[in-house]
């Protein structure tokens, strides 16, 4: 039987709320997770009344130290077996590292890194046992670039790339795909929420939350290693490889700028 049940972080906004709707489409049934309980409840709702799929929300705050502990408990309670994983939910700060709060900043080492591995630990043993599964875990094209003005969070995504490589690696074989996905500027709250407001980089064309997500979702079922979105994002890794570092930061950092 193809892989069903997803549990989906981040399913109330942005790529994951878009990715719930794909999912919904295809056939999936889906445990939709985030902070916001009346949009998971609308979205779990409308989910339903449109496709022929089951829908449960958990609302629970990733930043918490045993967010995925708890998630996972949860999840057991509903009497639900996950078959296909999605760490989406993550946030980022603009500003240089030591004006923004602390406590924030390790906020994005907890929800983008910390509760990421947790969840792929727990459910990717899950998924091992049986012989079948899927990981979907979000990075960004931005694992492929420094990032001043955005330090803490451009490594957490050089470190949800590398973590999603390696386990990739340590589970061929095993029935279990893993799958990183590198999208570029998308539009969501994302920018928002991070303070990005007036920098140059916003100026450039968003993608659509929509077309990143159908993206995924054929990564994903196709058990590709990455996924990267739109042509400009194929870019990303060949700067990388070609451009000198120091040219880089200051590309990025000019971007990063407010104007
Ligand atoms: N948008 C972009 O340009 C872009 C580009 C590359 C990569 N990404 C990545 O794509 C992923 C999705 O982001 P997005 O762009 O869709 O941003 P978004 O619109 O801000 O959505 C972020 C989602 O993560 C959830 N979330 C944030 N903090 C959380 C916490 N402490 N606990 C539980 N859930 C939390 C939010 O739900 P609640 O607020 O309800 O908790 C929301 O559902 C992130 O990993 C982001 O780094 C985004």
């Amino acid at each position: 039987m193809a892989p069903r049940t997803v549990l989906l972080t981040g399913a109330s906004e942005g790529i994951g709320r878009a990715m719930a709707w794909v999912f919904a489409r295809e056939g999936h049934d889906l445990v939709l997770t985030a902070r916001d309980g009346e949009r998971l409840d609308e979205l779990s709702a409308a989910l339903a009344a449109r496709h022929p799929v089951q829908t449960w929300t958990v609302v629970q705050d990733l930043a918490e130290r045993d967010a995925d502990a708890r998630l996972h408990a949860a999840v057991a309670d509903l009497g639900v077996e996950v078959d296909i994983l999605v760490n989406n939910a993550g946030y980022g700060l603009h500003g240089e590292f030591l004006d923004r709060d602390l406590d924030a900043q390790l906020g994005i080492v907890d929800v983008n890194l910390r509760t990421l591995v947790g969840l792929s630990h727990r459910y990717g043993a899950e998924m091992r046992r049986r012989g079948r599964g899927r990981i979907l875990n979000v990075a960004s094209t931005v694992a492929f670039l420094p990032g001043p003005m955005m330090s803490v969070y451009f490594a957490s995504k050089v470190f949800v790339y590398r973590f999603t490589e390696s386990l990739r690696a340590e589970l061929k074989g095993s029935g279990v795909s893993v799958t990183c996905l590198c999208p570029g500027m998308t539009e969501a709250k994302f920018q928002e929420r991070a303070g990005m407001d007036g920098i140059r980089l916003a100026r450039l064309d968003m993608a659509s939350a929509e077309s990143v997500a159908e993206a995924a979702y054929a990564g994903t079922m196709a058990g590709r290693g990455v996924v990267l979105p739109g042509f400009r994002n194929k870019l990303a890794p060949l700067a990388e490889r070609f451009m000198p570092r120091a040219a880089m930061r200051a590309i990025i950092q000019g971007l990063m700028t407010k104007t």
